[in-house]
């Protein structure tokens, strides 16, 4: 490692703090951001070292510049510097090029259904959102395992409503039914057997609430629960009896035969994919299969399978063993970087971001590089609806960044507030602006803390979600819910850009934004951050936001 010639750093702490879902976007009535109260983010957009940085698409490895920045990829490009391809764009590639399925694991998978005569389970997101799957995956390999032979096959479909539009599940269904009904008409068995929302079935993360993933497994698995004719009644039932529920929360069903019976248990012998490409909400579901010891929840019945994922979801552990695709090997990352030289480091957040700061931050490790520099806390999140509780642990964070640092004289801190998304993903734009303005409140005391402390604060976003809480038309008009015929409720990502701020008191012009950095972007931040030490960045990451005078 290299010092920088013109610059030495501070002495006090650097401290890094991701708003997240928090872009900048257009100053209308669906901003959540720009109706909150931020005296501290106006004061920092206007008093400091200030840039906007590109948070979505190609910027971060997504597949194109119409798809939205998520935490995923946000934190690994944060954490990385470097721009890698992401899941979507990998598994895309490796579908349309036919490649995944010339692989072992596919073949595995699909031979053991031909040569035992049993069933092709797929479970996941049911969406186009792109964030954790794709529908069109889903769409090729069921085209795929048919023309492969498989004559039996069932689709667990977990229903959007939060990387898509609130309500837009039965489109997805719909499509899914045409395509399952098609390869039926040859003679095949394909349908829907089971599925709920998102938010309340399967697919928790960081161990927030493992209840979900036992409800999943009770209509997957064992095909027990509220049974349907079919996925579109039961969404239409419960829509009926509770006008206004959304997608993500919509309760869990079965699908069942003429006589009630579950039409796709999962038994021994058949063979399971998860096509969810992303991982932190597919982790739990996968060791609910695949681990032998597992003490989660009462399984009932554990039945043996071959299980993949569309992708490894944590390459330490190898969980799980078997996969469709190669996820990116996200190498030398920052976190690795300052572990290798010495520097202590602390990363925190709440329960439903804590990963992000620590998994995707590494480049989706679980562990840590050097158990003796850093130090990883969670603060527990509530388990209430977070629109009824929009601070959020902001203000736990905050007191445990600054007892960290008191304690330890830490030298680099890494937080996440998580409220401006997780409440902004409820679709709630009251709460949104609470949460907005809770977030910068805290924030404001960080910053006079780290002043005191002769620091610097680098304070971003890793994608947009607040800045647009009701949905827009091409055109960019606002659109109406067609029954209440009040604007309707955004609750995924936004495409915006995210701000980008270095909070430095004893600043005396040492430093500007490089303008010669053309399209700048999330992956320029972990070169910034090494020159706000005093040294010169790896040369394999995207070059840094500041240049010295
Ligand atoms: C989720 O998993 O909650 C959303 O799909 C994406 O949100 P995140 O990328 O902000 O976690
Ligand atoms: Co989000």
């Amino acid at each position: 490692m290299k010092a920088l010639e013109k610059f030495s750093g501070r002495t006090g702490p650097l401290v890094l703090v991701v708003l997240d879902g928090v872009a900048i976007g257009k100053e209308d009535e669906g901003n959540a951001v720009f109706l909150a109260q931020t005296p501290v983010l106006n004061s920092l957009r206007k008093n400091s070292v200030y840039c906007e940085l590109q948070a979505h698409g190609t910027a971060v490895g997504l597949p194109s510049d119409k798809d939205m920045g998520n935490s995923e990829v946000g934190h690994n490009a944060i954490g990385s510097g470097q721009i890698y391809d992401q899941g979507a764009k990998l598994v895309g590639e490796a579908i349309s090029s036919q490649q995944m399925f010339r692989g072992d694991t596919w073949q595995e998978l699909r031979k053991n259904c031909v040569e035992n005569d049993t069933c092709m389970h797929f479970i996941g997101l049911l969406s186009d959102g792109n964030v954790h799957s794709h529908i069109d995956h889903l769409l090729g390999m069921l085209t795929k395992a048919h023309e492969e032979g498989v004559k039996k096959a069932r689709v667990h479909c977990l229903l959007d409503g939060r990387d898509v539009s609130e309500t837009s599940a039965l489109k997805y269904v719909e499509q899914l039914e045409n395509h399952l009904q098609q390869i039926s008409a040859s003679g095949n068995d394909y349908k829907i057997a089971s599925g709920g929302g998102r938010m309340y079935i399967t697919m928790d993360r960081y161990g927030a609430d493992w209840e979900m993933v036992n409800r999943g497994w009770k209509v997957h698995v064992l095909g027990e629960g509220r049974t349907f004719s079919s996925a579109t009644q039961a969404i239409e039932t419960f829509r009926s009896e509770d006008p206004g529920v959304i997608d993500q929360f919509l309760p869990s069903f079965v699908v069942g035969d003429e006589n009630g019976q579950a039409v796709g248990k999962i038994n021994d012998g058949d063979s399971v994919i998860f096509f969810n490409f992303r991982g932190d909400r597919a982790i739990e579901i996968t060791q609910a299969f695949t681990s032998e010891s597992f003490d989660k929840f009462d399984r009932v019945r554990h039945p043996k399978v071959k299980y993949a994922g569309m992708m490894q979801y944590d390459g330490d552990s190898k969980t799980p063993e078997l996969f469709l695709v190669q996820p990116p090997l996200i190498r030398n990352t920052l976190g690795e970087f300052l572990a290798k030289n010495n520097f202590s480091q602390f990363a925190i957040s709440e329960t439903q971001k804590y990963g992000h700061v620590t998994y995707f931050w590494n480049g989706n490790r679980l562990g840590k590089f050097s158990d003796a520099l850093e130090i990883y806390q969670e603060i527990p999140s509530d388990s209430v609806p977070f629109e009824q509780r929009p601070w959020m642990k902001a203000a736990e964070i905050t007191d445990a960044v600054i007892e960290n640092i008191e304690k330890h004289n830490t030298k680099f801190t890494r937080l996440n507030y998580a409220n401006g998304d997780m409440v902004g993903h409820t679709g709630d734009i009251t709460a949104t602006t609470i949460s907005v303005s809770a977030v910068d409140m805290c924030l404001g005391r960080l910053l006079k803390y780290i002043e005191k402390k002769q620091g610097i604060a680098i304070v971003l976003a890793d994608h947009g979600n607040a800045d647009e809480m009701y949905e827009k038309d091409s055109k960019g008009n606002f659109v109406h819910n067609e029954i209440t015929q009040k604007l309707k409720n955004k609750t995924s990502h936004t495409l915006n850009p995210v701000p980008f701020a270095i909070f430095d008191p004893q600043y005396n012009n040492e430093y500007k934004i490089n303008d010669d950095v053309q399209k700048k972007g999330l992956s320029n931040v972990a070169a910034t951050v090494v020159n706000l030490l005093g040294y010169e960045a790896p040369n394999e990451w995207q070059p840094s936001l500041i240049v010295f005078e």
